[in-house]
């Protein structure tokens, strides 16, 4: 459950300079080690993911590249420069949004952006041209003059990300931007994201708990747990690395200790997770003959099935592949139940 996939095969990615490589990195808290280790590189340009459950060490990586905490052992170079020994030219070259919202509620949006150019060094005539700039990116334009408190969570998010790019950086790392929001201000914020990505050239790396977002938007995506890189590649190449092309979920009327058995014994199965009672994700490499013998098996019980679909893996697939588990408990997918139709067999 260990395989490293790596995009090397990506002749054009390889061949780029890389913005961040992080060498056998270890943070150690006293005794525990919550970064174990860790490589990758991450090409000038790219929008690279970091996914892993909570405590996998995605904070404590983000917080050792942005020269926040000291190194344990390995090393980070950002933009060319080593974190530990350059920790200045790092922090010149990055702009960096925390997890948690830091910009004060009491300043208007404008006095928040404009704190931090000054902290920057960001010239004055340039600081007005800046902060328009990076409001008219996040949509906030008309927004300059209004108190932080007022704005919504997700404007607010918008003006931290502005904030983090207001010194116009290289490198932007972003640690959990669109937790806590509504999927449609997710969904603006990923679009932003994007389009920053392009009109400034931007590399970023991000964390995220939503594998949709990193499957869309990410270029490549490293999974991290226990404080080790347990898989790295794009997200077609992360998909392909799961055995089983497709999966076939499936809920059954009535529950039985014997499904998971079953299910296990068709031909092409390659794993069967059980999702809740009576309710199975069945990963295979031939989706529709599957499909088929699932549904001649249950027939020849004589059991009836309450739900079916075909889908191409996802990365929550790979993600429970590589981690054995869901990446956050709201991650488990709802499952839809079909109504009892009255006169149909309990
Ligand atoms: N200052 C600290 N002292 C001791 N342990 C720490 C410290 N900071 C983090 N840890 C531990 O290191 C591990 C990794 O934490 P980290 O915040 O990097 O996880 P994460 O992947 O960002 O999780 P989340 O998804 O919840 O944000 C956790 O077990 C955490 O308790
Ligand atoms: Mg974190």
């Amino acid at each position: 459950m260990s395989a490293v996939v790596t995009a090397e095969a990506n002749g054009q990615k390889a061949t780029m300079p890389a913005a961040i490589v992080v060498e056998k990195i270890v943070k150690r808290y006293g005794d525990f080690e919550a970064v174990r280790g860790v490589n990758f590189t991450v090409a000038e340009g790219e929008i690279f993911g970091l996914l892993g459950p909570n405590g996998a060490g995605k904070s404590t990586l983000i917080r050792m590249m942005t020269t926040l905490i000291p190194v344990t052992s390995g090393r980070a170079l950002v933009a060319g420069y080593d974190v530990m020994k350059d920790a200045d030219a790092v922090r010149r070259a990055i702009g960096v949004i925390p997890q948690a919202l830091t910009s004060d509620q009491d300043l208007t949006v404008e006095e928040n952006l404009s704190i931090y150019a000054k902290l920057y060094s960001v010239p004055r005539e340039q600081r007005e041209r800046n902060i328009a700039e990076v409001l008219e990116a996040v949509d906030l334009l008309k927004w300059r003059k209004a108190e932080t408190k007022t704005l919504s969570g997700g404007m607010r998010r918008r003006l931290e990300i502005a904030r983090g790019l207001v010194h116009n950086p290289r490198i932007f790392f972003l640690d959990e931007p669109t937790t806590g929001l509504d999927p449609v201000s997710r969904i603006a914020v990923w679009e932003m994201l994007n389009n920053l990505k392009k009109t400034r050239n931007l590399t970023m790396l991000v964390t995220t708990h939503y594998m949709e977002e990193a499957d869309r938007l990410c270029d490549r995506i490293a999974i991290v747990d226990h404080g080790t890189l347990v898989a790295l590649g794009t997200p077609v190449e992360l998909k392909q690395s799961v055995p089983g092309s497709n999966v076939v979920e499936v809920q059954f009327a009535r529950e039985s200790d014997e499904w998971m058995r079953r299910l296990q014994a068709l031909p092409d199965v390659t794993d069967v997770q059980s999702q809740s009672a009576g309710v199975y994700r069945v990963l295979t490499s031939n989706g529709s003959k599957t499909t088929t013998q699932l549904v001649e098996m249950a027939a020849s019980l004589d059991e009836q099935i309450g739900s079916l679909s075909v889908q191409n893996t996802s990365l929550d697939d790979v993600f429970v592949h590589y981690t054995g588990r869901q990446l956050r408990d709201e991650q488990v997918k709802s499952v839809f139940v079909m109504p009892t139709r009255p006169g149909a067999n309990p």
